[in-house]
């Protein structure tokens, strides 16, 4: 934009091979020009006889914000446009007379400016759109989760309470031919009932990452439970689970029923996973960050430790001396559904010899302990089998 006519044409001259330049010789053309073309720079002289240069790139501003805007002036103008470049209405200024170099390097930079602003313009768009995609889909998640809370666990819950029932009459006389059948429809629904629970126990733990709760768990208390839910699969397979919990006292803030699920996955999977007769380590090295003696009890033992033998982080070990891991397949099996799909060795059962799951427990264990903040590795164990090994920051 410029008043004088010689100065446009010189300066359309100079860039019209590279760019696509229109002309305007006062504040109003400059302005229709800008509504009916899309215009990335404007460059207008600051001395016209309506309005100065700075004043219109100001409303040149407010109404097309995406346009960069440089100015031509004498140095005399100096003042006002270090402060229309302060105030953001102005990207350059280039001093008149100094030569085509200078405005050609203003306008390249101006270029690079525009399409630098645009690109970060569409990738914030982009990143908005997956946000809200994102949005969508969790709000899609938490109502799955409300559904298959409800939908799912019902029939499941009256298919169990049926059978229940049938298996009574089939007792009765006249009854015999039902129980095969019976059989097969409870077998059934206790294999949908762990998939739906171990199913919303990852889907919860993905979408309430927070859903933790901690609190002071006496160590003894949490494996003694563990060991009574899994006595009957360690009594059936004639297998000792070895239980060691150093300081035997040790309390460690846990979340209760997680970590409750965590080792009760582990030994399912020791039981599983190991032959007739063998023996299971289940052992808990608690930090010293973390563990307290209980009151009133004998705290000579806690407090005689020397902290040098009380790492900070507490070591939680499930070791079995059973098949071991392939050592292609030790990376992959925290994935969910690891293993699954070999109908050889996928049955219904949940402790016979080598017989697979699901495939999800490993997953949940990983979930859980990560949202403790702690990790899980799996390795090798001399000269059998295999060792599973928690660690779990200090709080
Ligand atoms: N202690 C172990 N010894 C040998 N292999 C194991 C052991 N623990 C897990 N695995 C292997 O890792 C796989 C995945 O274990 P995970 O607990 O996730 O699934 P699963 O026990 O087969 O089924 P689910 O736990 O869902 O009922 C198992 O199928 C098995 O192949
Ligand atoms: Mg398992």
């Amino acid at each position: 934009v410029d008043d004088e006519r010689q100065v446009l044409d010189s300066i359309y001259d100079l860039f019209r091979r590279d760019y696509r330049v229109f002309r305007a010789n006062c504040a109003a053309e400059a302005k229709n020009v800008l509504r009916q073309e899309q215009i990335h720079i404007v460059v207008s002289d600051q001395r016209m006889p309506d309005v100065t240069g700075v004043e219109l790139l100001r409303e040149v501003k407010e109404e097309f914000p995406d346009t960069v805007r440089v100015i031509l002036t004498a140095y005399a103008d100096l003042q006002v446009v270090v402060q229309a470049i302060n105030e953001g209405q102005v990207f350059r200024y280039v001093e008149k007379g100094r030569g085509p170099e200078d405005l050609r390097d203003a306008i390249r930079q101006a270029a690079d400016y525009y399409d630098l602003r645009m690109e970060r313009k569409r990738l914030i768009a982009e990143l908005q759109q997956a946000n809200a995609e994102l949005r969508k889909a969790n709000a899609l998640k938490a109502a799955f989760l409300d559904v298959a809370s409800h939908e799912l666990n019902t029939p499941v819950t009256i298919i169990k309470g049926m059978t229940e029932l049938a298996a009574e009459d089939v007792e009765k006389p006249g009854g015999e031919c039902f129980r095969g059948f019976v059989n097969i429809v409870q077998g059934g629904a206790k294999r949908l009932e762990h998939l739906v629970a171990n199913m919303l126990k990852l889907l919860q733990a993905g979408s309430f990452e927070s859903g933790i709760e901690l609190a002071p768990v006496n160590v003894r208390k949490l494996l003694d439970a563990v060991e009574a839910q899994t006595s009957v699969f360690l009594a059936h397979r004639r297998q000792t689970l070895k239980i060691t919990i150093e300081p035997p006292d040790a309390v460690l803030n846990l979340d209760r029923g997680k970590m409750h699920d965590v080792l009760v996955n582990l030994v399912m999977n020791a039981i599983k996973f190991s032959p007739d007769g063998s023996t299971i380590d289940l052992s808990v090295r608690a930090g010293s960050g973390q563990w307290a003696v209980g009151s009133g009890q004998d705290s000579a033992e806690g407090s005689s430790l020397p902290t040098a033998h009380c790492p900070l982080t507490t070591v939680i070990e499930v070791s079995d001396a059973g098949t071991g891991i392939a050592e292609t397949d030790m990376p992959h099996v925290f994935e969910p559904f690891f293993g699954t799909f070999d109908t050889l060795h996928h049955s219904s059962g949940s402790f016979e010899y080598c017989k697979r799951g699901l495939g999800m427990g490993l997953a949940i264990v990983k979930k859980f302990v990560e949202m403790h903040g702690g990790t899980i590795s799996v390795q090798p164990r001399t000269p059998r089998g295999t060792s599973f090994i928690i660690r779990l920051p200090a709080r």
